[in-house]
């Protein structure tokens, strides 16, 4: 039946026959720089991504450094984790930052409402935190309460954390830090219109610049202050934002989750080929989405002086089969590689006025890097991508131009049967990223670039037989990486095939 239904729903395509694509890389040009928080990424004190992902606690048998775990730790090192998001999402309107600092055993328990009625131990807080950043390289990105917190808690959140002196200060270095910390990134509330409070989008602005008025830079730390932005289609709470809040914040956020149908968002492994198309359809709507958010801004700011931050997005599917539903653990197939690699690609365009985006979430929750089973754990096919797109970060936008076909998906949505988005680092290499999201042919591309003549082309490819394949704990390997040699090199071009579903990655020189 379900072989009947997936042949049905291709008859919705309308796909034009798929020739070679010419595509202009113009590597001569500057675009602007890739901010490294492009591949950010976002934990929150949900279901087992701090408890079990992160943090097991020094008297775990699963070997760990001071409690957090080592195989989770080596994976995001060399994944390269720019900036982390914490304590949420939801949960962060609901934290008590004093609840988690000081002496473990006496820190008090609370019942996590949002997330499944867990009971939560305040184990991990802000010192666990801000060290685990300090392990991985990684810019803290850290989100107030707002809505049930006061001006006085966050601003003493702030003190506690970055200043020399004074009683925050002294209770830091009571409970074992000396030296304040550097953080950068500060949210102000989260999803505000919703969880965050119920907020209407006026009110939110004046508890903002409330908020933000006593949030203080201390001895040389620099706060950027993110305001609480829209969900997805909201553009009047953009508009609201640019008007009342306007450069009081360095930047406002948005969230956009691929999910079809929040009522039957389907599982993250036994798929259609049309259900296929239709998340890949979703996911790609978001340049639209960033664009309008973009338009209205501009209006209010021409000169692009406050940010954008898509501080959430990833897939949503339902929860694996006996897991408890508010812990969001899903499985990640080389379907939800495809969506990473074509939402990183739309990304890294919008670099002018996008400065970050936090993939939700790393580790055990949605479209997650790993997933943990006791001591055991796991690469994703997501992970894979953010991986082969590392030497975008800090990188310098190139421009591409190419006319691709189009495609239908069942759901009406249009998109483009190709994906592909440019870079140069500092040392001179051209990275190039290329994403073929059909299941049925393979697509030839040629680059013809400017003015470089490439004499090496080393290629990494992520594909699978069946677009449902992903990894698990018997069987890790199922979706990996491997070295893609057919890349064929004549003065300025460069000729390869990208096989049917496949993400490809190249790096010239
Ligand atoms: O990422 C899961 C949840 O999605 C976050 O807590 C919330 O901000 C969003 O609705």
């Amino acid at each position: 039946m379900k072989k009947f239904l997936a042949l049905l729903s291709l008859l919705f395509f309308t796909a034009f026959a798929s020739g070679q694509v010419r595509v202009a890389v113009h590597e001569a040009e500057d675009g602007p720089v890739i901010p490294k928080e492009i591949y950010g990424q976002f934990s929150e004190h949900l279901g087992r991504c701090i408890y079990d992902g992160i943090w097991v606690g020094p008297g775990s048998a699963i070997p760990n450094i001071n409690g957090y775990r080592l195989d989770v730790l080596e994976a995001l090192r060399a994944l390269g984790v720019p900036v982390l998001r914490w304590p949420g999402g939801c949960f962060a309107d609901e934290y008590h930052w004093q609840d988690g600092i000081g002496p473990r055993e006496t820190r008090p328990r609370m019942i996590n409402s949002n997330w499944g009625g867990t009971l939560e131990d305040n184990s991990f807080g802000t010192h666990e935190f801000l060290d685990l950043c300090e392990m991985l390289g990684a810019e803290p990105y850290i989100s107030g309460n707002v809505g049930s917190g006061t001006v006085e808690e966050l601003a003493k959140w702030v003190e506690y954390m970055t200043a020399k002196d004074g009683t925050q200060a002294e209770r830091r270095a009571a409970n074992g830090r000396k030296e304040p910390w550097k953080v950068k990134f500060l949210g102000i509330g989260n999803e505000s219109w919703g969880c965050g409070g119920e907020m209407t989008p006026e009110f939110y602005a004046d508890q903002y610049r409330r908020y933000a008025t006593y949030c203080r830079n201390f001895d040389g730390n620099h706060l950027y202050k993110v305001a609480s932005g829209a969900s997805d289609y909201d553009y009047n709470w953009t508009k609201v934002l640019m008007e009342k809040v306007g450069r009081r914040a360095d930047a406002v956020s948005l969230h956009y989750y691929t999910v079809t149908n929040w009522n039957h968002k389907g599982s993250a492994t036994d798929f259609t080929d049309g259900e296929y198309y239709d998340i890949i359809a979703k996911a790609l709507e978001v340049e639209e989405v960033l664009r309008n958010h973009e338009v209205i801004m501009d209006t209010y700011d021409p000169e692009r002086r406050i940010d954008l931050l898509l501080d959430e997005w990833g897939t949503w599917f339902d929860v694996e089969p006996g897991t408890n539903p508010g812990h969001l653990f899903q499985q990640n197939s080389m379907r939800d590689a495809i969506v990473a690699a074509m939402s990183l690609n739309i990304f890294n365009k919008h670099t002018y006025r996008l400065k970050m985006a936090n993939i939700a979430q790393i580790v055990n929750v949605l479209q997650s890097m790993v997933l943990t089973q006791g001591d055991k754990m796991l690469l994703t096919p997501t992970y894979h991508v953010f991986r082969m797109y590392r030497g975008h970060q800090d990188a310098v936008a190139v421009p591409v131009a190419f006319a691709c076909d189009t495609l239908q998906a069942p759901s009406g949505r249009l998109y483009p049967t190709l994906s592909i988005s440019a870079s140069r680092s500092a040392d001179g290499k051209l990275l190039v990223t290329l994403v073929n999201p059909r299941l049925d042919s393979a697509q030839a591309v040629t680059l013809v670039l400017d003015a470089l003549r490439p004499k090496t082309a080393a290629g990494e490819i992520l594909c699978t037989s069946d677009i449902r394949a992903h990894n698990t704990f018997a069987q890790p390997q199922q979706v990996a990486p491997k070295p893609f040699g057919d890349i064929r090199l004549s003065g300025r071009n460069v000729s390869l095939t990208l096989p049917p579903a496949s993400v490809v990655s190249v790096t010239l020189q």
